[in-house]
């Protein structure tokens, strides 16, 4: 589902083979965003850097579309959960970004491949995920083996394809880990962002009973994704109605497991996407319990959301493309936390 955009989608939607056969073709220089320091988007240059030398492991991927991520505002502005400053600092760097160059998930098309790459070839259109490691934001971007790297199916846009992972893999990974299942009441808090629009599609095709809690301004847009009904967070708080989840998905840190508890089934589950330390570390209350943490970046959990995405039971949301060139415009953007699903950036001009 592409919403209204202010740009029209990425020209580069073919997958053309590019002419460098092997990684030693690899591109002596590149335009990359680079995150000089903990702040505001202004903190964001663009710089020219010598090129990546992939390893005889590592793909090479230029980079077409890559996702404006929560994760990379927060990182940037080091507005992280309660409880996560010092260990944020001490995963990202103590006094600026330890990776400079920011961007978690990346699709476009492999330039090289090392000697050791099984599966991708020079051409292939694909859709990656660098995590952790970033370094998305740049006109090419070195996956290694490890983390995950998938074939783009044609039905998808380069944007859609770029918008995919990061909601996705987490909304993932947190109903796997509450075993969600057919027939269950799953209330998702946040249902119009990155995680929750992904975590409405994934429980509905499970077959469980979604609840969105949204605003007046997204209610079309949580319905239209499989919701069978809404709450309105503006006007009504659910924990103030007699209803009771099985599962209460907590995707922007807008609640706690305390103040749910009494909405919970019993064996209810509260997922804490993006909570405090607190919430990470509370204990079962009876039968009903808190499940937190980071999500894996497993290329297993990666296929199976473009499966679905190509099977149509998962559509891509995307609120707003930017020019690569627009990368603090679209980091602004985000920082607002109103956006709907993904924002991506999309299409280095011409150096
Ligand atoms: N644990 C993990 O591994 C993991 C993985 C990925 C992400 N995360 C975390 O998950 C969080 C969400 O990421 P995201 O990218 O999905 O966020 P996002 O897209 O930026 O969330 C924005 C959306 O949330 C809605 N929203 C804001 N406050 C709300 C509230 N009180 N109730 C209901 N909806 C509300 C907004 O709608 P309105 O404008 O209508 O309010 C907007 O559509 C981030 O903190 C991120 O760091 C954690």
């Amino acid at each position: 589902m592409t919403l209204p955009t202010p740009m029209p989608d990425t020209p580069h939607t073919s997958a053309a083979p590019f002419a460098s056969p092997s990684a030693a073709h690899a591109p002596t220089t590149l335009r990359a965003w680079v995150c000089h320091d903990y702040g505001g988007a202004e903190v964001l240059e663009l710089q020219t850097r010598p090129g990546p030398t992939p390893g005889p492991r590592d793909v090479l991927v230029r980079v077409l579309a890559a996702s404006v991520s929560s994760a990379d505002v927060r990182i940037r502005t080091q507005n992280l959960p309660r409880g996560f400053g010092l260990l944020g600092r001490l995963a990202f760097g103590l006094a600026r970004p330890r990776q400079p160059v920011l961007g978690t998930d990346v699709a476009g098309v492999v330039e090289a491949v090392g000697r050791d790459v099984q599966g991708f070839q020079p051409g292939d259109a694909v859709l990656g995920v660098a995590g952790v490691a970033m370094g998305c934001h740049a006109e090419y971007c070195v996956l290694p083996a490890t983390k995950p790297l998938v074939h783009k199916p044609a039905r998808l846009s380069f944007v859609e394809a770029a918008s995919l992972p990061f909601g996705g893999l987490a909304a993932l990974h947190f109903l796997n880990k509450a075993q969600v299942r057919a027939g269950e009441r799953v209330l998702v808090i946040g249902a119009s962002g990155a995680v929750g629009s992904a975590m409405v599609q994934l429980a509905r095709h499970r077959g469980a009973l979604v609840t969105g809690v949204c605003s007046a301004g997204n209610v079309a847009l949580v319905l239209a994704l499989g919701a069978h009904d809404v709450v309105d967070y503006t006007a009504q708080d659910f924990t103030q109605t007699a209803q009771r989840w099985d599962v209460i998905a907590d995707t922007v840190g807008a609640s706690s497991f305390a103040t749910c508890l009494a909405s919970l089934n019993e064996h209810g589950r509260y997922l804490s996407v993006a909570g405090s330390l607190m919430e990470l570390l509370a204990r079962p209350r009876g039968t009903r319990r808190s499940i937190g943490g980071p999500a894996p970046e497993r290329v297993q959990d990666l296929q199976m959301l473009v499966d679905l995405a190509r099977a149509g039971a998962l559509q891509p949301v995307v609120d707003r493309t930017y020019p690569f060139t627009d990368l603090p415009a679209a980091h602004a953007y985000v920082e607002t936390g109103r956006k709907r699903g993904a924002v991506v950036v999309v299409a280095w001009p011409e150096p």
